[in-house]
């Protein structure tokens, strides 16, 4: 397989593996839903703590008695909140079993239609077959398939003929109530954890159905920590706006925080999205003041070391070590560049689906070299609540 460097404007920097298939084009992220159990105070939140904009709404007052959503965006993320509006719901029984998490992750495609036959042709189980959807400003074509853990969906959407504020259903949703955003750009990863001997299961599934390649590995010996150890792989669509990294827990003296979301969450699903900005310091300054709760620090020993994992890359450094330190920013380098990371805590009362911010400085990895001081800051929290 080999890779070549893109900068794009809108999604950073892009590799591109001319190993991926080319039979599932995929345009980018084009929403992640949450099913939750009360979708009006939870855009309240994320507007609130993490500078979502208002941009749709769909309810009884727009004809839905099933469901209400609250779409919110924030440059090119948009993440949409659903609740169920009665008893009889499979988004209610989702959310009492899962409690609110991540059920549908819709991918943008040119061609919906395609991209559903495809992908069942070599193997997808169907969630919805291709629905065309329509409203004045036009047409939208979506399909489902169910992804390879959990009951989590990729949802395909073909908008191309459509200029709607976000789907047919939907009205705008005009709030006198706008916090300022904090300057997430994109959905820069989405990650899955998956259960026991389940991660080369998903990753191949991943490999046959959507044509995407496996460009990194980290085994138990590279993710562990004194109690605990995870494996991941990370597997990305031929142009890399794609990038699903895929959890499994592995054997340690104590539980891993991969068996503590499985147990909470009551299944396999997606433990973090991560979100790009390209200036993390004052991201990260304004959600703190906004209340947004991160995982504690690592120790000074952490902060004296980056130096020395920053290698050449030392002098590219732009920001502040002091400042990172204040902030409890993560740094890690690889051959390509450097990267700033920061873990927010769960983001409900389950210890399940967090936040990620990331700012690329040309580093196209995950934070492999942070993931001992992660891991450690999330055993102490583990602790805390008797679920080491
Ligand atoms: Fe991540």
């Amino acid at each position: 397989m080999t890779t070549k460097k893109i900068e794009n404007v809108e999604y950073g920097l892009e590799k591109i593996f001319d190993g991926a298939q080319d039979f599932l084009p995929l345009l980018g992220t084009d929403y992640v839903e949450f099913y939750v159990g009360n979708a009006k105070q939870a855009a309240h939140y994320y507007k609130t703590a993490f500078g979502f904009q208002s941009l749709a709404y769909s309810g009884l007052e727009t004809g839905n008695r099933e469901a209400a959503s609250y779409v919110l965006v924030q440059n090119k993320i948009r993440i949409v909140l659903t609740t169920a509006l009665n008893s009889n719901s499979h988004i209610g029984e989702h959310v009492k079993k899962h409690g609110d998490g991540v059920k549908v992750n819709a991918l943008w495609v040119e061609d919906a239609r395609k991209s559903f036959e495809e992908t069942v042709k070599r193997g997808a189980k169907p969630f919805m077959e291709p629905k065309v959807e329509k409203d004045e400003n036009g047409e939208v074509v979506r399909a489902g398939i169910y992804a390879p853990y959990g009951e989590t969906i990729h949802m395909f959407v073909e908008r191309k003929n459509y200029n709607g504020v976000f789907l047919p259903g939907y009205v705008k949703w005009n709030s006198d109530y706008n916090p300022s955003p904090v300057g997430f750009k994109f959905v820069d990863h989405m990650v899955a954890n998956t259960d026991w001997d389940r991660m080369n299961v998903a990753m191949k599934w991943y490999e046959d159905v959507m044509g995407f390649v496996n460009f990194l590995s980290f085994d138990d010996k590279q993710i562990t920590t004194e109690y605990s150890a995870l494996m991941s792989k990370v597997m990305s669509n031929g142009n890399g706006r794609i990038k699903y990294p895929i959890n499994e827990p592995a054997k340690g003296k104590k539980k891993s925080q991969i068996e503590e979301y499985i147990d909470f969450y009551e299944g396999e699903g997606v433990q973090h999205l991560a979100l790009a900005t390209d200036d993390i310091i004052t991201t990260v300054g304004q959600l703190k003041a906004r209340g947004v709760e991160f995982l504690p620090p690592p120790p000074q020993a952490y902060y004296d070391e980056i130096p020395k994992r920053l290698g050449v890359h030392k002098d590219m450094m732009k920001e502040d070590l002091k400042k990172l330190q204040e902030l409890s920013i993560l740094v890690d380098a690889d051959e390509d560049g450097y990267l700033l990371q920061i873990f927010t805590k769960p983001l409900e009362d389950r210890p399940t689906l967090f936040f990620e911010i990331i700012q690329r400085m040309g580093a196209t990895g995950f934070g492999a070299g942070n993931f001992k001081a992660l891991f450690e800051s999330i055993e102490r929290e583990q602790a805390l609540r008797g679920t080491l």
